[in-house]
């Protein structure tokens, strides 16, 4: 049987959670790809920064004591080192680009968690490079695979929910994960880029990917004093708003709000909510409410959730007795995997660029179709890196007359341009 070889950088919260569930479904059930027929994925080798959390995972995942292990800054070009097909790149926020770009440059397909890269010239030189290779570069939006927002597209796409003009989205993670888990990285971070860019992506690939309208500005507030200093650039939450405009002038707004300083025994795995609403209907949808609240005597809501979101990650025992983790956090992952599958196996080598063509065009992760996310979040940087240099309340145009991304202030005339193609 064919194998799809790959690798994976970053063996955080993300790993255990669905890279590993989703590698150990793999090994009793084979891709099966287009063309291709059934396609083994392996595992050759992976890396961390310090290694420290390989003995636990290794032993949760027995598995995994066959696969080779690097740590340290240059894990990444041990991992390159390897004849791989696919790189899997789930370092903190801003570690992605640089372990990408040498993928790339080697010929080696890219799947990025999200948020794919900081800045715009980044993710320029990364589609360069993908071009240039051929080789795929592809970003992990789990939320487009949420069934609940799988039929919100359909609905739009059918052309039910008509018009789009205000959204307001909510996601609100414990306070563990700024204070323990991210810890060794949550200097200068702030929980929009983390999490807002769900919502960045699920508004943009719903309503606008092939509308007319477009992003016109970004603004964004925060609050600091928890996580670090109330002067300093970590932040605790944040309040950003994107702005879009429609063709006759008309405008859609959204605010998105984040937070990773929620109590650590709130009821829901992360607090999530959305609304939106259209000229003629409203889409409401709020996590907690999916329908299931379970109550365990003695369980507390800090490791048993009473609002779980089983669509997410779930351990389930099928009726047919078989036991696996699902859901749309795996299967986000598995979709990745196959497409890289079907490039490398799914025909002859004489049509790969065919094929390198199709997939090149899913816009619901293919890198070149993020650059409008990727300008929200450096926007979004930028304001808030000014705002804890003193300088609050910046707002960014976006494709301005005087360039792609441009930053102004209240009352000052000068705007600071902050990437000049257009976005
Ligand atoms: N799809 C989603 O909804 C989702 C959810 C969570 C996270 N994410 C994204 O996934 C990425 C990782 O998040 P996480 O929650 O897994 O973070 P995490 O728990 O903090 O883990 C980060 C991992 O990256 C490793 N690392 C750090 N710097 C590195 C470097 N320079 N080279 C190699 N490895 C390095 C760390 O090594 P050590 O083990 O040695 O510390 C650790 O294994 C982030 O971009 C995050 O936004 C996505």
């Amino acid at each position: 049987m064919q194998r799809l070889k790959i690798g994976i950088l970053g063996l955080g919260m993300i790993f255990e959670e669905t890279y590993a569930p989703c590698l150990q479904a793999l090994m009793d059930q084979a891709l099966s790809v287009r063309g291709a027929g059934l396609i083994e994925v392996e595992l050759v080798a992976v890396g961390s920064l310090t290694g420290k959390r390989w003995p636990a995972l290794s032993q949760r995942f027995p598995w995994l004591q066959r696969v080779k292990h690097y740590q340290g800054e240059s894990a990444h070009e041990a991992l390159l080192s390897h004849e791989l097909d696919l790189i899997c790149i789930a370092t903190p926020d801003h570690c992605h680009f640089a372990p990408a770009l040498q993928a790339l440059k080697a010929g080696v397909h890219v799947l990025l968690e999200k948020p794919s890269v900081l800045a715009l010239d980044q993710c320029d030189q990364l589609c360069e490079a993908s071009e240039a290779n051929r080789a795929l570069a592809k970003v992990v939006y789990h939320k487009l695979f949420d069934p609940d927002h799988q039929r919100l597209r359909t609905l739009v796409h059918d052309q039910v929910l008509r018009h789009v003009n205000v959204g307001y989205c909510t996601l609100l993670e414990p306070k563990h994960i700024s204070r323990s888990q991210f810890a060794p990285w949550i200097r200068g971070r702030n929980p929009a880029t983390y999490v807002g860019i769900h919502y960045i992506k699920l508004i943009h690939f719903t309503f606008f990917q092939n509308s007319e309208a477009r992003l016109s500005w970004v603004q964004a507030e925060g609050q600091r004093g928890q996580v670090g200093d109330a002067e300093g650039p970590t932040w605790d939450a944040v309040q950003l708003r994107m702005g879009y405009t429609y063709p006759d002038g008309r405008e859609a707004i959204f605010d998105i709000h984040t937070s990773w300083v929620h109590p650590d025994n709130a009821p829901g795995y992360v607090d999530q909510e959305v609304q939106f609403r259209f000229d003629n209907g409203v889409w409401n949808a709020d996590q907690r409410r999916r329908g299931v609240e379970v109550t365990v005597e003695d369980a507390d809501p800090k490791c048993f959730k009473s609002t779980p979101n089983h669509h997410y990650n779930a351990d389930l025992l099928a009726p047919h007795g078989q036991r696996s983790r699902r859901g749309y956090g795996l299967e986000v992952i598995r979709q990745a995997f196959q497409e890289a599958a079907y490039l490398q196996y799914g025909g002859p080598v004489s049509q790969k660029e065919q094929r390198f063509q199709e997939l090149s065009a899913l816009s619901y992760n293919d890198l070149r179709a993020d650059r409008p996310c990727v300008g929200v979040v450096q926007a979004l940087e930028a304001i808030l890196d000014y705002h804890a240099q003193g300088q609050p309340h910046g707002f960014v145009w976006v494709n301005h007359p005087q360039g792609g991304l441009v930053l102004g202030f209240p009352g000052k005339q000068d705007l600071i341009p902050l990437y000049e193609p257009n976005v």
